[in-house]
């Protein structure tokens, strides 16, 4: 658990100017070793989502540094930033997200295809088995629970290996049984595929069964527990 997999040197985010300036995260450091399960909690606005969507490269922050997996993020330019999040990164969120067209099997395809990988099929059937959901191939996401959709939208989120997981509140929709199953699931994943996992959350539950949580108010974070 040694290697540090997202370093996070005093980024600050802000959105919009003049009179509605916004700071969504102000000065937040944050080390995350290869393999480990953060969890991300706070009140709704204290700035979560923007602290994963900095340190996953989908935003960028104003100042600060961000270094995830060798690669110092903030700094790449557009299409790197792209490219390098295309390699590197998965998500899964609250609404699962899938295509509502496709079958289980092609929305897990679907990130392997855009990324124009060979071989693709046993590489699909590996990850809908790994999530249990491998009889669920052909069956589209309307006809499914919303476990089962998360359980897909999972299997599709490994499926080009990331070595980063941003799990945006991934059991709001969910119902305690079956959040404790996707928990236990990312569980079972991240020790799997050593993953590394920033999740964030209000779920006590969802919370608990992480590495460690670093808590954020207003955009600062206000603690880290260690466990
Ligand atoms: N694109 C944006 N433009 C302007 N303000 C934004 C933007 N994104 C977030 N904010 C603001 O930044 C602050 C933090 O928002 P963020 O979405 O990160 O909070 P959060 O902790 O994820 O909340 P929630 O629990 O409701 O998901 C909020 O005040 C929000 O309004
Ligand atoms: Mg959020």
């Amino acid at each position: 658990m040694n290697e540090i997999a997202v370093s996070a040197r005093n980024v600050t985010r802000i959105y919009g100017s003049g009179d509605s300036v916004v700071r969504a995260i102000s000065d937040v450091s944050l080390e995350v070793a290869r393999g480990e399960w953060i969890g991300v909690k706070g009140r709704s606005g204290s700035g979560k989502t923007t602290l994963l969507n900095c340190l996953s490269g989908l935003d960028r922050p104003t100042s600060g540094e961000i270094v995830c997996f060798g690669r110092d993020i903030a700094r790449l330019s557009e299409s790197q930033m792209t490219e390098w999040r295309r390699n590197q990164v998965s998500f899964i969120f609250q609404s699962f997200a899938l295509m509502p067209t496709l079958s289980a099997f092609e929305n897990v395809d679907l990130p392997m295809r855009i990324a124009g990988m060979p071989k693709r099929r046993e590489r699909v059937v590996e990850c809908l088995e790994m999530v249990g959901m491998e009889k669920w191939a052909d069956h589209r996401p309307y006809e499914m629970s919303g476990g089962q959709q998360q359980r897909v939208a999972l299997a599709r989120a490994l499926a080009n290996r990331p070595s980063l997981l941003i799990a945006d509140e991934p059991t709001g929709e969910l119902d305690t049984n079956t959040s404790k199953e996707i928990l236990a699931l990312l569980r079972r994943i991240v020790i799997a595929e050593n993953v590394t996992v920033l999740m964030s959350s209000h779920d006590p539950l969802a919370l608990e069964s992480t590495d460690r949580v670093v808590e954020l108010r207003d955009g600062r974070t206000v603690g880290s527990d260690g466990r």
